[in-house]
């Protein structure tokens, strides 16, 4: 996306040395100028119908179009008066959220983490999902008991996270899975994990469709899994390159 391109055009700038040596980042000071609206809404990469049965099309509209590019809005706001904001990637503003100024804390933790978890939930789905293979299947079966527990336990842990908020695979650098649930918009980044993939237990996700019935959106959720991505973002975990 956008911000991560200037991202690297920064570290090209200044120095994988620099930013190394600085590990307290100025939130409060300008680093670079900053665009109007720096935060972009990532386009979806397939129709909004393109989930259906499963996930409606008018709850992918909203979801995607209002509720995801709300948090969009929110952080080109934010960045009007820290434009520090911009220059980092997501998860390195949400791993690093006690140094942003207190007035904006809980904002930018809402917004940026609201920004990644969607980024990363619209990813992972998709159709034509496929199956798990490879090293991903390998991790599921040594860290998670395999494909039947991992959904059964999956859903479970949707299930039970009380009013809004996310269930995810997390990801260690080690490539060890956990499932580990999120409350709010709150991320795995804020204590140095990384999201696998996960799925969104917000009544915003599903109640088009499902009114109070969680149990089945998270059921019927497994077939829009994308798991050829999925496969791609865990060889990224493990080589430490995986973003949002
Ligand atoms: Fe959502």
């Amino acid at each position: 996306m956008p911000m991560m391109s200037r991202r690297h055009l920064m570290l090209a700038a200044t120095g994988a040395a620099a930013i190394a040596a600085a590990p307290r980042f100025a939130f409060a000071q300008a680093a670079a100028p900053a665009a109007a609206t720096p935060f972009v809404l990532p386009p979806l990469t397939y129709p909004v119908a393109a989930l259906e049965p499963h996930i409606d099309a008018k709850t992918m509209e909203i979801h995607h179009g209002k509720h995801h590019a709300a948090f969009i809005g929110n952080l080109n706001t934010f960045a009007k008066d820290n434009p520090t904001i911009a220059t980092m990637s997501p998860v390195e503003v949400l791993g690093k959220l006690g140094d942003v100024p207190e007035a904006i804390r809980t904002g930018i933790r809402n917004n940026m983490g609201g920004h990644a978890n969607h980024s990363m939930f619209w990813q992972i789905m998709g159709p034509n999902g496929g199956k798990p293979e490879g090293e991903v299947l390998a991790a599921i079966d040594r860290d998670l008991g395999g494909m039947e527990k991992f959904t059964t336990d999956f859903n479970a842990a949707g299930g039970r996270q009380f009013g809004s908020g996310w269930v995810f695979v997390t990801v260690d650098k080690a490539g060890k899975l956990a499932i580990e649930t999120r409350p709010n918009q709150d991320n795995p980044a804020m204590d140095g994990k990384r999201a696998l993939m996960g799925n969104d237990v917000w009544e915003h996700a599903y109640y088009l469709n499902y009114q109070n019935r969680r149990a089945d959106y998270l059921k019927a959720w497994w077939n829009t899994v994308n798991w050829k991505v999925i496969g791609e973002r865990y060889a990224a975990a493990k080589a430490g390159t995986l973003g949002v």
